[in-house]
């Protein structure tokens, strides 16, 4: 008892908990990384948190963020359980991958869905391939606009959407379907549905999800969501044929046909829900939303698109489609891309973490169990490591002899074992899309709107607020 009482001596320090509630009354849950600044000022980079009985510590800056979760990776790999999603099924064996506990279950599910997605398109159409595709029928979309003034947010989401909807489903949808429409609005809504007070209270005091049905009252949209991915799925089984893999479902679905073993491994009805929700939440709204922060800075620094048109022109020219090949070639556009991720700050407090193990941190004790927040802002925007933390700034991305360098402390998709799994694919779209649009068009404010907003808005991801710009074709 004396050594843990030690111990806990070290814990680290935090704003006094009120009882019941702990400390949440003090945290803007609709912008945290306000009170998070706060904090830090006054108690320093790893501080302490109480949300209602939980234990929540939370990590600031580069050398902090990056020492928790690669120095002392499994120590921080798990993650807190969340009961506000049983209602969608997730629980015991069925966790999904986003949010499933630390151990087997998750490293058999992470191993097979890297594998699949590195595997995927074999000997049929590469990953590159179908994001080219989707690049061009964007074009199409955005060359059809004719030079007026429109929002890119609805066409840029089906475009991301439908790759990874390819990937998990094999299926693609026009992008005016009305489905389509349907899936991006309820998802739109779900992420809606995750900010604020009351999600956060629900988690730590999972007994108020006992009223019947207040889950569903307070998520309809996820719900309604998760229907919608079951029901893709259904569609699917019925054309199952398992000696043609054709897409994620279909591979996780041979998994499950090898019986009580797979199924102990989480390969079961419901994970296949999870997993396949999850990819598509975890790979679409990321992605689409850093993309309308790319197109919105080039509205914003002309002088920055002008430079990408010049070099677009010299490596690929007006009519041959990008490839990841000119990457390379392309230091300037490439670090463009790089700083829009920095600045753009899409995923600002990361996924929540939890101690796996008793645990120390720069002399601070963190008990097992501890929920973890990284906030990732604080490190994309450290003034330690960036020259211009709160501008937009290509050149903190580009050497003095103009080739492209990438600092430690660019961590938009974390770092250690729960690292994003889908940086590779989100590393291509970005540049096919990106480069594919610049090649074609010069985007420009409408002349009789406002300047658009440069701050954004927070609701688990940091998307710009709504803004029109017109392309002219090149
Ligand atoms: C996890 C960022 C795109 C799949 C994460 C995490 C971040 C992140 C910060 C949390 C890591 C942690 O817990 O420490 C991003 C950003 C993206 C992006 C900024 C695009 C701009 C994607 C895509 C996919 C994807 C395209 C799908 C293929 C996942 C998965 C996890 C994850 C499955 C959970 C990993 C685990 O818990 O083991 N991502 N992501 N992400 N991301 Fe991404």
């Amino acid at each position: 008892f004396m050594k843990r009482r030690k111990k806990w001596s070290r814990y680290p320090p935090g704003p006094m908990p009120l009882p019941f509630v702990g400390t949440m009354p003090y945290v803007n849950y609709y912008n945290p990384h306000l009170s998070f600044e706060k904090f830090r000022k006054k108690f320093g980079n790893i501080f302490s948190l109480q949300n209602c009985w939980t234990n929540v510590v939370v990590l600031n800056g580069y050398k902090t963020v990056k020492e928790a979760l690669v120095n002392k990776s499994e120590d921080f790999a798990d993650r807190p359980y969340m009961p506000v999603y049983e209602h969608l099924g997730y629980g015991h064996k069925s966790e999904g991958l986003v949010l499933a506990r630390y151990g087997h279950l998750w490293k058999e599910l992470r191993k097979f869905t890297l594998t699949t997605l590195r595997n995927f398109g074999m000997g049929k159409k590469s990953l590159e391939e179908r994001v080219t595709e989707e690049a061009g029928f964007l074009c199409s979309a955005i060359s059809s606009e004719g030079g007026h003034p429109f929002d890119p947010r609805f066409l840029v989401n089906n475009a991301v959407c439908n790759v990874i909807c390819t990937i998990t489903y094999g299926e693609r949808f026009d992008y005016g379907d009305k489905t389509f429409k349907k899936l991006l609005t309820l998802f739109e809504n779900s992420l809606n549905e995750e900010a604020g007070f009351l999600p956060q209270l629900l988690n730590v005091a999972p007994v108020l999800l006992r009223i019947p049905g207040l889950p569903q009252k307070i998520f309809p949209c996820q719900k309604a969501y998760v229907d919608f991915t079951q029901m893709l799925i259904d569609k699917h089984k019925e054309t199952w044929n398992p000696a043609y893999i054709r897409d994620f479902t279909d591979a996780f679905l041979k998994e499950m046909a090898k019986g009580k073993e797979a199924e102990e491994n989480g390969f079961n009805k419901s994970n296949l829900t999870l997993v396949t929700a999850d990819l598509l939440v975890a790979g679409s709204e990321t992605t689409a939303t850093t993309l309308r922060w790319a197109f919105l800075f080039m509205l914003l620094y002309p002088e920055i698109q002008s430079k990408v048109h010049k070099e677009i022109d010299k490596v690929i020219g007006r009519n041959r489609p990008p490839t990841m090949a000119d990457q390379v070639n392309m230091p300037y556009t490439n670090a463009v891309i790089h700083e829009v991720q920095r600045f753009g700050d899409v995923v600002p407090m990361g996924l929540p973490h939890m101690t796996y193990r008793d645990t120390e941190l720069q002399g601070f004790f963190i008990p097992k169990g501890t929920t973890i927040i990284t906030n990732l802002t604080s490190v994309l925007k450290d003034e330690t490591a960036w020259k211009k933390p709160n501008e937009f700034y290509p050149e903190h991305f580009l050497n003095e002899n103009g080739q492209f360098v990438r600092p430690e402390a660019f961590l938009p998709f974390s770092a250690g074992r729960r690292a994003c799994l889908g940086e590779q694919l989100t590393r291509m779209e970005l540049f096919i899309f990106f480069t594919t649009l610049m090649q074609k068009f010069t985007f420009v404010f409408p002349e009789d709107q406002p300047r658009p907003r440069e701050d954004s808005h927070f609701a688990f991801t940091n998307s710009p607020h709504p803004y029109q710009l017109r392309a002219v074709p090149r």
